[in-house]
Order: structure tokens, then C-alpha cells, then sequence
């Protein structure tokens, strides 16, 4: 053989294992798989075409001349995920702990490049310890032009982060600024500033998994979309989602058949809604009842949970779904299922998947905390999402759509396409009872026997209750298009997409704009 291809081969070896064996078993320790091993999970077998794989940082400073590694601690390339094409970025936390330097960087950066040139999505495992302290400014330069390839990819193409170990100090902006964050547990944390800092900043004792473990992100800040339980579930949860999603947002999704018949009745949902109007139940059976069977994927599903958001199939095809939750705080909105409602809408509007919304909402979450959290923007978020959003748009109220909250969850007046209500709907200004008190006012203050009085509110209660809390008021006036049978609910919808697969927008006249102010 030709000795410069004997060379070449051992350089090829050398590069394989990265930092060496030493290092590859202190990762798996630490209960972490290598960067290529978490590639070679993620991607179809024989499909991963590495790029830069031999990249080596040039900086020279603080010793920097004396350790190096082949691919500089980050593995890219192209690859293919269940037969679609997608970017894979891995980085190697056994050299410098994945630090991010110049070049590293740069790999990062190009393997973007391609993702946006390509139309695929860009999956980035993150193992990482920031910014490469050695390589200063050249280090923040990476992340700056990181950050700026993130939002000229966002929504063009899906992007996918994978928090894997460490993701500390700005590092965590690329996976803030991407569509969805698995962390795993145990291994990963997530936060701008670690534990000694906040120590020394104002003098707070917390851990590395109190302040920004998985479990914190998922279920209070809302920052992780899913918890996975090791390096691997987390790839199987990578493989999922993308199958519901389009490569770009020029593609529809793709449609994944699994033999639900498209008219299948569902006759359990005719017993779903209590008798008692306050009484909660589960949403979650109305969701997997109308969907194809198995197909329900929810997204952030501990956090916000009064709100369920996530994907599903209906006759093969992906929909969006937004719901309220009554069996947790009766489905309100408050301030957290907000943003999180927003913000699958304008994700799901951004690539072409169609919104299906199941309304239960009393109305927006009264009190100084939600008044002084700023509830009036982050409530105003999800009539903005759902008045931009050009997908198809279906719509079932289930129970009650009141005040505006019954405008901000897909109602007509914002673009619905569809509007179907179960008989169980009420559509109303608000509450019967709060209603009652205030049109009955004087006539209720007039009976000072307290049993008397609350006779009379029941009976009135029961006046308006008949009057407007029902879905005949609003079906009257076209403000929804259909009042079903519950178990008809799902060869209802299906029939519905399937009428607006074509849908086109047709607008009122709307001004040029460069872009529009969804309140932040
Ligand atoms: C250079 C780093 C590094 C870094 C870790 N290493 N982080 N080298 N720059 N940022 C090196 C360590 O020196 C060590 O090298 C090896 O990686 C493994 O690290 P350990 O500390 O031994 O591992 P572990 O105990 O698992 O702890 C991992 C860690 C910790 C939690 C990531 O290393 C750590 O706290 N690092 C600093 C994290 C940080 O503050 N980053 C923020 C930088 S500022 P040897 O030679 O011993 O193997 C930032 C701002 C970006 O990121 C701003 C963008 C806008």
C-alpha cells in the first residue's frame, strides 16, 4: 500500500478516538456516550457522512501549542434519520470538556450553513463546558456566530437540541434560540451562571441540579420540551419528533398511515363531559380518542399543565395540537400555558402543520400575581399566535369558551377555518354565576336572608346558563360552523382537514411589513 495511505489511516484512527481511550471511559463513567457513539445511535446505520474531521484549533496561547485533537472536539456531518436527510452536531466533552473554540466553532457554523442550503433539520447534541476559556475572544466569536446561524434557521428548517452534560454560560443561547430541548437526567444541567457565581453573586447555597437540572427546566421553567432518562431514550425522542415534522418549511410533513379507519366513531366521548359543569375530567381522553390510535407526542408535558401542546396524526397526517386541561386548575390561562400555547402554534404555523385546538377554558387567571407577572402580554401571545398562523385552523369547544379566552383559543373571529362544539359547549361573556351577580345586582341585594339570596342567584344562574351557555347562541350567528356529536368528533375533523388540505390564504388587505410584533 501506498505509504501516505498507511499514514492516512492511522490519522484516521487517531481521529476516531478523539482524545484516547482514557478519556472515552472517563465519559462512559460519568454515565455519558462518546459523541460518535451518540451519532451512531441518532443516525440510520452506514448513513453518517462526517465533515471537518480533521479541524484542529490554532490557537497557541496558555499551552494551547502542546494539546490538540483531531475534529476539535466537535463531530458534524450529514446523515440520515429514519430515510430523511438531517445535520447532526455532536459535541466531545472528552477533549477540554467539548469546549468551544475558534475552530470548533466554525465546524458548528458550517455544518448550519449546509442544514439551512439543504432545507434539512439540524439536530446539536450539546456536551459542552462553554466558551474555551484559552481562546478568549475567538471562543465568543463562535458563539456569536452560532447564535446568528440559529435565527436565520429558525423556522426554515426544524432545529433540535440535545443538552447531554454540561451547558453553562451563554452556551445555553443556541438551544434557547432552537425549536425543542431534550435534556437528559442525571447527566445534564443547564444554566447562565453555575453555582459558585451564584454564591458569590448574592450569596444563594444551590446545586448544579437544583438551579438548572432537567427536572427544574421541565417542570418550572419550562425550558425543556422533554425529559429523557439516558443518552440513548434521548435520541429514540430526537427520532420521534422529527417524524412528525417537514424537513423545511417548504415541505408538508410527511403522512404516516396506520390503518385508524379516518371515520371511526368514537362512542366513549359521548360520556366524557360531567353533568356538573364544574366538574373536572381528563382531556387526555378526548386527544387520543380523535387521534390515530398511539399517535399522541406531547411536548413540555410537566410544565404548564393546564395547557397540553404536542403533535398527533389524523388519517396519517401531523397536526398541531393545543388544548385546555380542566382536570389541572380547571384549564385556565395563565401566564405559563401562554407562552406555551404561543409558542407551539408559531412553531407548528412555521412549518405547515395544521393546528387542531380542544377549548375547556374558563377565561383568563385572575390575581395580583398573574396581573403583576405581566398575564396582559403573555396573554395577548396567544392571540397574536393564532391571528397569524395561515395553516388550516380546527377548532372543537368541548365545554366552556369564555370572555377572551374564548376569542385567544382559535376561535373564528381569529381565523378558524373550522369551528365545531360539542353540546356540552358553553360560549359566553362569562361564568353563569359571575354573570348573574352582576346583571341580578340589585335585585339579589335586595334579599337580605343570605339562604334566600342564594336561592335566587341559582335560579338566576340557571336563566342565563339556559340563555347563553350553550353552543346554539353562537352557532346561530356563524360564529362556529358545526355542533357534533362528541363521538362523531374524529370522522368530523378528518372529513375537515381533508377539505382544507389545499387551503390557501385569502386576507384582508394587510400591509407591507418587514415583520410583526408579537409582544414579548
Ligand atoms: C476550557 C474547559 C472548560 C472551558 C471545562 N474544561 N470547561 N477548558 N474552557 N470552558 C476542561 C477542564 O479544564 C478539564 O480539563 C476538562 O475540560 C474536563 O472538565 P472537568 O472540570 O474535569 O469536568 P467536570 O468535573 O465534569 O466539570 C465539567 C464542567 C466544569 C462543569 C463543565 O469543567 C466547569 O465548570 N467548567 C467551566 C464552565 C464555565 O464556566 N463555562 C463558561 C465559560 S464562559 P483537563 O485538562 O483537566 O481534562 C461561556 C460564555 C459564553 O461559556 C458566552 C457566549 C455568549
Amino acid at each position: 500500500m501506498n505509504p501516505r495511505i498507511e499514514e492516512f489511516r492511522k490519522l484516521y484512527e487517531q481521529a476516531l478516538i478523539g482524545a484516547g481511550k482514557e478519556a472515552i471511559e472517563a465519559q462512559h463513567a460519568r454515565g455519558k456516550l462518546t459523541a460518535r457513539e451518540r451519532v451512531e445511535l441518532l443516525v440510520d446505520p452506514g448513513s453518517f457522512l462526517e465533515i471537518d474531521m480533521f479541524v484542529r484549533h490554532r490557537a497557541t496561547e496558555f499551552g494551547m501549542d502542546k494539546r490538540w485533537v483531531w475534529g476539535d472536539a466537535v463531530v458534524t456531518g450529514l446523515a440520515k434519520i429514519d430515510g430523511r436527510r438531517a445535520v447532526v452536531i455532536a459535541q466531545d466533552f472528552t477533549f477540554m470538556g467539548g469546549s468551544l473554540g475558534e475552530m470548533h466553532a466554525a465546524k458548528i457554523v458550517k455544518a448550519m450553513q449546509f442544514a439551512l442550503s439543504q432545507g434539512v433539520p439540524i439536530v446539536f447534541l450539546n456536551d459542552s463546558g462553554g466558551a474555551r476559556i484559552q481562546e478568549g475572544v475567538d471562543s465568543l466569536r463562535g458563539y456569536g456566530d452560532i447564535f446568528y446561524m440559529n435565527v436565520m434557521a429558525s423556522g426554515v428548517v426544524p432545529q433540535i437540541a440535545a443538552i447531554m452534560g454540561p451547558c453553562a454560560g451563554g452556551a445555553v443561547y443556541s438551544p434557547a434560540l432552537m425549536d425543542f430541548i431534550v435534556m437528559v437526567k442525571k447527566t445534564s444541567f443547564m444554566f447562565i451562571t453555575g453555582p459558585r457565581v451564584v454564591k458569590a453573586a448574592i450569596g444563594e447555597t444551590v446545586d448544579e441540579q437544583q438551579l438548572g437540572g432537567p427536572e427544574v427546566h421541565a417542570t418550572k421553567s419550562g425550558q425543556a420540551d422533554f425529559l429523557a432518562e439516558d443518552d440513548k431514550d434521548a435520541v429514540g425522542i430526537i427520532r420521534k419528533l422529527l417524524s412528525y415534522l417537514p424537513s423545511n418549511n417548504m415541505e408538508d410533513p410527511p403522512v404516516i398511515r396506520v390503518g385508524d379507519p379516518p371515520d371511526r366513531s368514537a362512542p366513549e366521548l359521548d360520556d366524557v363531559v360531567p353533568e356538573d359543569p364544574n366538574a373536572p375530567y381528563d382531556m387526555y381522553k378526548i386527544i387520543n380518542a380523535v387521534l390515530d390510535v398511539g399517535s399522541f407526542f406531547e411536548v413540555k408535558s410537566l410544565w404548564a399543565r393546564n395547557a397540553i401542546t404536542g403533535f398527533g396524526r389524523l388519517d396519517g397526517r401531523t397536526v398541531c395540537v393545543v388544548a385546555n386541561q380542566p382536570n389541572y386548575m380547571a384549564g385556565v390561562l395563565d401566564i405559563d400555558s401562554s407562552d406555551k400555547i404561543a409558542e407551539h402554534v408559531r412553531f407548528c404555523d412555521s412549518f405547515n402543520i395544521p393546528i387542531l385546538t380542544f377549548v375547556d377554558v374558563p377565561g383568563y387567571m385572575p390575581g395580583t400575581r398573574q396581573e403583576h407577572g405581566g398575564i396582559i402580554r403573555h396573554g395577548a401571545k396567544v392571540l397574536y399566535a393564532y391571528s397569524e398562523a395561515t395553516v388550516p385552523k380546527l377548532t372543537v369547544i368541548v365545554r366552556k369558551a369564555y370572555g377572551g379566552a374564548y376569542i385567544a383559543m382559535g376561535s373564528k373571529h381569529l381565523g378558524a377555518d373550522f369551528v365545531a362544539a360539542w353540546p356540552t359547549a358553553e360560549i359566553a361573556v362569562m361564568g353563569p354565576e359571575g354573570a348573574a351577580e352582576i346583571i341580578w345586582r340589585r335585585e339579589l341585594e335586595a334579599v337580605k336572608d343570605p339562604q334566600e339570596r342564594a336561592k335566587l342567584l341559582a335560579k338566576f344562574t340557571e336563566e342565563y346558563r339556559n340563555k347563553f351557555a350553550n353552543p346554539y347562541v353562537a352557532a346561530s350567528r356563524g360564529y362556529i360552523d358545526a355542533v357534533i356529536q362528541p363521538s362523531d368528533t374524529r370522522r368530523v375533523l378528518a372529513k375537515a382537514l381533508d377539505a382544507l388540505s389545499t387551503k390557501r390564504e385569502v386576507r384582508i388587505w394587510v400591509p407591507p411589513k418587514k415583520h410583526g410584533l408579537i409582544p414579548v
